[in-house]
């Protein structure tokens, strides 16, 4: 779906969100959302905000679980994902710090394989993913998982490309600085997701916007998975659009 801008694209995924929470809170229900980073998702999370602050929406049963995170990260740096996750949305809305749930970058090594386990299973133990979110990287990563990823793959500990460590070097000053892992969730883990909403704005994105919607399945872009999905939309703007 192309729409005029991120902003107004952003307001109506917002919005489709805030219906589901509301419809799960009049059933007594929890809603699990999966979260991304990223530049892409903030107007999401603005107009949430928005929605909490001036229409009174309540986040006591929304259970959040996010993609990824860098790998190892001290989760008070700037540039970790709690942080931003943070900043953008937790710290403004009345969600239980006990419901969010973030890839941890401060693992042992030998202990991260048992954590990414536990971590699907959470996903499960709460009835699995009702929307997740996701932006796309320039490798065609969606979360991170880089080029060569399985379509079955689950949450576990990869090593970034090149490319992804040169976009991120904006966060972090350089390139070195970047970590050169993350643990993310899977493709197979992204695909239980009973609704899978991709967002990509700005003509930097339109070049594997219309490689992950008219190119080849194949590993080498992961998000062309998508395209086997009968759940996913894709949202994007005129820009990221121009391509297609
Ligand atoms: C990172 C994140 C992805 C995100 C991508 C695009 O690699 N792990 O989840 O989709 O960046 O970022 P941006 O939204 O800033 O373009």
């Amino acid at each position: 779906t192309v729409y005029a801008s991120q902003q107004e694209a952003s307001v109506i995924v917002a919005a489709r969100i805030a219906t589901l929470i509301k419809a799960k809170q009049a059933k007594g229900e929890t809603a699990v959302l999966g979260l991304a980073t990223g530049a892409t998702p903030v107007k999401v999370y603005s107009e949430l905000v928005r929605l909490h602050k001036e229409e009174g929406l309540s986040f006591s049963n929304v259970v959040t679980f996010n993609l990824d995170e860098y790998y190892p990260i001290q989760p008070t740096a700037k540039q970790s994902y709690v942080a931003f996750m943070h900043e953008h949305l937790f710290n403004h809305i009345d969600i239980a710090p006990a419901n969010i749930h973030i890839p941890d970058g401060t693992l042992n090594k030998d202990a991260i394989h048992a954590w990414c386990l536990e971590y699907e299973q959470k996903i499960e133990k709460f009835g699995g993913l009702d929307i997740q979110l996701l932006g796309i990287g320039r490798t065609g990563h969606i979360g991170f998982n880089e080029p060569g990823s399985a379509p079955n793959s689950g949450t576990r500990l990869v090593t970034l490309e090149e490319l992804t460590r040169r976009d991120a070097s904006r966060d972090f000053g350089a390139k070195e600085n970047v970590p050169s892992k993350a643990i993310t969730m899977g493709i197979g883990t992204i695909f239980k997701a009973r609704e899978i909403i991709l967002m990509a704005w700005n003509k930097t994105k339109a070049s594997i916007i219309k490689k992950a919607v008219e190119g080849d399945i194949t590993g080498e872009v992961p998000a062309t998975f998508l395209q086997l999905s009968s759940s996913v939309e894709f949202i994007v703007d005129e820009d990221a659009a121009s391509e297609l």
